[in-house]
């Protein structure tokens, strides 16, 4: 990986020098990025081998990581050190993301359980073990409980809820067995609260809770523990999609534009910003977090 996508690699070599400025290979963006010219390089090198030393040898799965949260998931723990296994049911998009970073695609369907039992069992084998998985991959059909079909309903259960379950599932067997492990599922504001015209989504969002805090109890104390993230309205394909058509490019910034004004914060989440959370609970910085769920929502939820 060169340093012109990898900056922290440049950070933590032992030959770093904070007097220099950085490589030429570290491009303007990255330079601007760790604030080289206003002396706080050095922070940014005690955080870097500070959160390299907890992925370096981390062997993590991410779904759904061809896209939004699970690609920037991907980008970040991959330029954290870790060995990522990077799955999706989009095969063109994983095999893009994972040509960037060198993470390695496994084209799965999270409904399957067989993908899903495949995916653990080939990390297992290939790295001797599986330090944490982390489910992003999610489907979302906009329909109210007087529209949604039978089809829908269980192809939005099937992926958010089978999907996170068989994972959870196939990664605790292992995970228990060694002794150690961190599973973080990604629900949503609407698994606690209901949203209009996304019923199925909501039921699977619910649903996505209840696997965290019941997986998590009963794994409590054998070193594996299950978490959640629950993400606000973050800016990704998901959020920009309409039920039975495509918008255009000016109805989904008008889309968007609408939905950040509903935000106390006034934006949109970046997925970088979600990803954030789920990566502290994939460490051990949140050791004593068990079943515990982290909203991200720019207080959303609180009004
Ligand atoms: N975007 C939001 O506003 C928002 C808010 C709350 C929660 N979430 C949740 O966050 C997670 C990530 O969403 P996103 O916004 O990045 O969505 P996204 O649509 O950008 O990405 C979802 C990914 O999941 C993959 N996927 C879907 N079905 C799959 C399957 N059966 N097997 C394997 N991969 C599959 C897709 O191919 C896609 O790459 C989802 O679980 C979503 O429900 C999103």
């Amino acid at each position: 990986m060169s340093n012109e996508v990898f900056p922290w690699r440049w950070l933590l070599q032992p030959s770093c020098n904070m007097a220099m400025p950085p490589p030429k290979t570290v491009n303007q963006t990255a330079r601007k990025h760790i604030g080289l010219r206003y002396g706080r390089c050095w922070i940014l090198r005690r955080r870097a081998l500070e959160l390299n030393a907890f992925f370096d040898s981390k062997v993590i799965i991410v779904t759904g990581a061809a896209s939004g949260m699970g690609s920037a998931a991907t980008r970040e723990l991959r330029q954290l050190g870790a060995t990522v296994y990077a799955a999706d049911r989009n095969e063109r998009d994983l095999l893009g993301i994972c040509g960037e970073t060198g993470a390695q695609p496994h084209v799965i369907d999270v409904s399957r359980v067989e993908h899903c039992d495949g995916i653990v069992s080939k990390a297992v084998s290939e790295q001797g073990k599986l330090d944490g998985v982390v489910n992003f991959a999610g489907v979302i059909k906009r329909t109210g409980l007087l529209e949604c079909t039978d089809e829908e309903f269980d192809f939005v259960m099937d992926v958010n809820v089978k999907g996170c379950f068989y994972l959870c599932r196939a990664a605790a067997r292992v995970m228990k067995e060694q002794g150690s492990g961190s599973i973080v599922n990604i629900s949503s504001i609407w698994s606690d609260i209901a949203a209009a015209g996304v019923f199925g989504y909501c039921v699977s969002k619910g649903a996505v809770s209840q696997i965290t805090r019941s997986a998590a109890l009963d794994l409590a104390g054998s070193g594996v523990r299950v978490n959640e993230v629950r993400p606000g309205e973050t800016n990704t394909a998901m959020l920009a999609s309409e039920r039975g058509r495509t918008l255009s490019k000016r109805e989904i910034d008008e889309k968007l534009r609408e939905i950040a004004v509903s935000i106390p914060e006034k934006r949109l989440a970046a997925p970088s910003e979600i990803v954030n959370a789920a990566i502290f609970l994939l460490s051990d910085k949140s050791s004593y977090m068990q079943g515990a769920s982290i909203t991200v929502d720019g207080a959303y939820t609180t009004c």
